[in-house]
């Protein structure tokens, strides 16, 4: 067992601290924001999770996980710390790094003896170095320390299961007793720990993100083609999958990447490179053909609709994908935005992500169900691929429907049976 503080109870700390506690360790999760810790001690959950709601009231009740907002109480009581701060994208695309320096300072002006720092948050190469600075320059009692890069790996919406078996833990350190610390954190995961250099691990970091959205963009890039060849993405992407060194994960064509990691930490590393000498123009292509997705899925509706003024459109899904409430950077705001613009109509629907969405669009229709958002519709975009909106029943969608056309941005139905159906039905590279 080890005595672990998480500082920042967001997402990654939250998740991080649970499934700690779970596997058998004391965990201490402090967050500044007050109404937040208070939530957490009175049993509510901040974000939806799947699994994690059962997590945190067991292991709170065993007494292995606590809330405070006292930093030194965390700092104290505990013999790693990790930092799990928000590491937030400023108007340039760089990375604002003042929590963590704050936190950084904080935990330096407030431990008495040796600690372990861990920078679990997603931070430009380097960070660990200006971390490890920071504390030296500001360790009021003289303790010692070491500091760790722990670059964390969880997806939004399967974080829980992705903690408890991940596919690999990465520890960037120098020296023996911070390693055998954490492998002792880690040791109950069963996963292959790589130890490296604290700027390799931070880079392994953004170099996985940016791999991904790579891949993303790639198939996006291939859909263009396939529309314009008249070729299938679907058979494409299969057929290459299926060559065990490409794979067939991140290759689903859509409407493209968003959320809070791989925009904010592609920009962040092309920022990155540019700092250490390197045009890392490959990324910036990336991030190009990204957008492009979207406004190659608005010329199709455009060129179906020719004028969208007055017309109501019905969207299904918010969330930038599914089995999440979160709608930071999702696709669907950047298909709605510029059709509100012009003046249409939008009606729609999310299993869980409306009350999120309420807060960035207020002024559209928030629907009960999917039935209900394609009531009386121009058109249907479905901009998330949820199950629930695979599952629903295609005769009853188009009764209700104002005009059978469909744009799936995710290209969650079978083509030729929408047409048998007697849909209009655009989607992606098909
Ligand atoms: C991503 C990474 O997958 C995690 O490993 C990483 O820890 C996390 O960022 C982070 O840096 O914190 P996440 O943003 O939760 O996780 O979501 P993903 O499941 O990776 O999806 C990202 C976006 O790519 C979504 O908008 C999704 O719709 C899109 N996507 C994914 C596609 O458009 N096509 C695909 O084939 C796969």
């Amino acid at each position: 067992m080890v005595k672990i503080c998480i500082i920042g109870t967001g997402y990654v700390g939250l998740v991080t601290g649970a499934c700690f506690a779970e596997v058998g360790h004391h965990v201490i999760c402090v967050d500044n924001d007050e109404k937040k810790v208070a939530m957490l001690k009175a049993g509510g959950i901040p974000i939806y999770e799947p699994g994690l709601e059962a997590i945190v009231g067991r292991n709170v009740a065993t007494g292995r996980l606590r809330f405070t907002c006292d930093i030194t109480d965390g700092v104290t009581n505990s013999e790693v710390i990790f930092i799990a701060v928000p590491t937030p994208p400023r108007d340039d695309g760089s990375v604002d790094m003042r929590y963590v320096e704050k936190v950084a300072r904080t935990i330096a002006e407030t431990m008495t003896e040796y600690r372990i720092v861990v920078d679990k948050s997603t931070v430009p190469v380097k960070t660990g170095e200006k971390v490890a600075q920071t504390i030296k320059r500001y360790n009021k009692h003289k303790a010692e320390f070491d500091v760790v890069s722990n670059p964390e790996f969880l997806r939004e919406g399967c974080a829980v299961d992705d903690l408890l078996h991940p596919d690999r833990v990465v520890i960037g350190v120098t020296g023996e007793r911070p390693v055998a610390k954490m492998e002792a954190i880690y040791e109950p995961f069963q996963a292959p720990i790589i130890v490296t250099d604290i700027n390799s691990a931070e880079l392994i970091k953004h170099a996985c993100n940016s791999f991904l959205a790579l891949k993303i963009s790639y198939a996006n890039a291939l859909s263009a083609i396939c529309e314009a060849s008249g070729a299938n993405i679907d058979d494409v992407v299969h057929g290459m999958g299926l060559d065990k060194r490409i794979g067939r994960a991140f290759l689903n064509a859509g409407l493209g990447y968003g959320g809070s990691c791989f925009p904010k930490d592609i920009s962040a590393f092309t920022h990155i490179a540019d700092a250490l000498g390197y045009d890392f123009a490959l990324l910036k292509e990336v991030q190009h053909i990204n957008a492009q997705q979207v406004e190659r899925f608005l010329k199709k509706i455009h060129d179906t609709l020719w004028i969208v003024q007055d017309k109501t459109i019905g969207v299904l899904g918010l969330a930038f994908k599914p089995d999440t409430d979160y709608v930071r950077l999702a696709p669907a705001f950047e298909v709605i935005r510029p059709l509100l613009k012009e003046g249409a109509k939008i009606q729609v629907y999310d299993p869980q992500a409306m009350e999120k969405a309420k807060e960035v669009l207020p002024d559209i229709t928030y629907c009960a169900d999917a039935y209900a958002a394609a009531t009386g519709v121009d058109a249907l975009v479905i901009c998330t691929e949820w199950d629930e909106f695979r599952n629903l029943n295609l005769e009853k969608l188009k009764k209700v429907m104002g005009h059978p056309t469909v744009f799936d941005g995710r290209n969650i139905f079978n083509p030729q049976l929408m047409a048998d159906l007697g849909f209009t039905y655009k989607s992606i590279g098909r």
